[in-house]
């Protein structure tokens, strides 16, 4: 049972990796997207990029625009909260590093309306890493451990 598991986790982990190859979505380094919440230096600049890029939106506190969940008049969503009243931790890393990086519309479709910007032309995926891995260093340690979880499980 265990090595049926295995061999399923290895197929799903295959066939993202020929999908992400296909379409051209990036890995770094080995291959795999890895926040480190526990790097103190990544964290530290991290934050930096946090209060310059997406505090306006975001929040300085993490706390996301007011009624997040409503649409705007103009059709759009607010800028959701990243603490973990919001649903950031839902999503797997690789997904949040690609949302920053390309953009809501990439997985949205490119009629998506949506006002949250794609950095990757203005941020190294370093600087994506440090970000994101900010926002997860101030997780509850349960949040952090079941959103470790489930990027593993997502062949991540
Ligand atoms: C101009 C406003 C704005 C800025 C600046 C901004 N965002 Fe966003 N962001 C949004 C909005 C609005 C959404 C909701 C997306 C939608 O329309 O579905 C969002 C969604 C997201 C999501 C998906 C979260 C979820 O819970 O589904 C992530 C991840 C994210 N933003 C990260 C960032 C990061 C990291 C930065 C800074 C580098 C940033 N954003 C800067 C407006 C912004």
């Amino acid at each position: 049972m265990k090595n049926r598991i295995g061999v399923i986790v290895i197929f799903v982990a295959l066939a993202l990796g020929a999908f992400y190859m296909a379409f051209g979505i990036p890995f770094t380094g080995d291959g795999r997207v890895r926040f480190e919440p526990d790097n103190p230096t990544i964290v530290s600049s991290g934050a930096v990029i946090y209060a310059d890029a997406c505090a306006s939106c975001h929040g300085d506190d993490l706390e996301g625009q007011a009624d997040w969940q409503v649409r705007k008049a103009d059709g759009k969503l607010p800028a959701p909260p990243h603490d973990d009243a919001g649903h950031t931790w839902h999503h797997q890393e690789q997904q949040l590093f690609d949302i920053t990086k390309l953009g809501v519309q990439h997985f949205a479709g490119a009629d998506y309306a949506t006002d949250m910007p794609a950095f990757g032309d203005e941020y190294s995926d370093e600087d994506i890493l440090a970000v994101l891995s900010y926002i997860k260093s101030t997780w509850p340690p349960e949040i952090r451990e079941r959103h470790d979880l489930m990027s593993k499980q997502n062949g991540d």
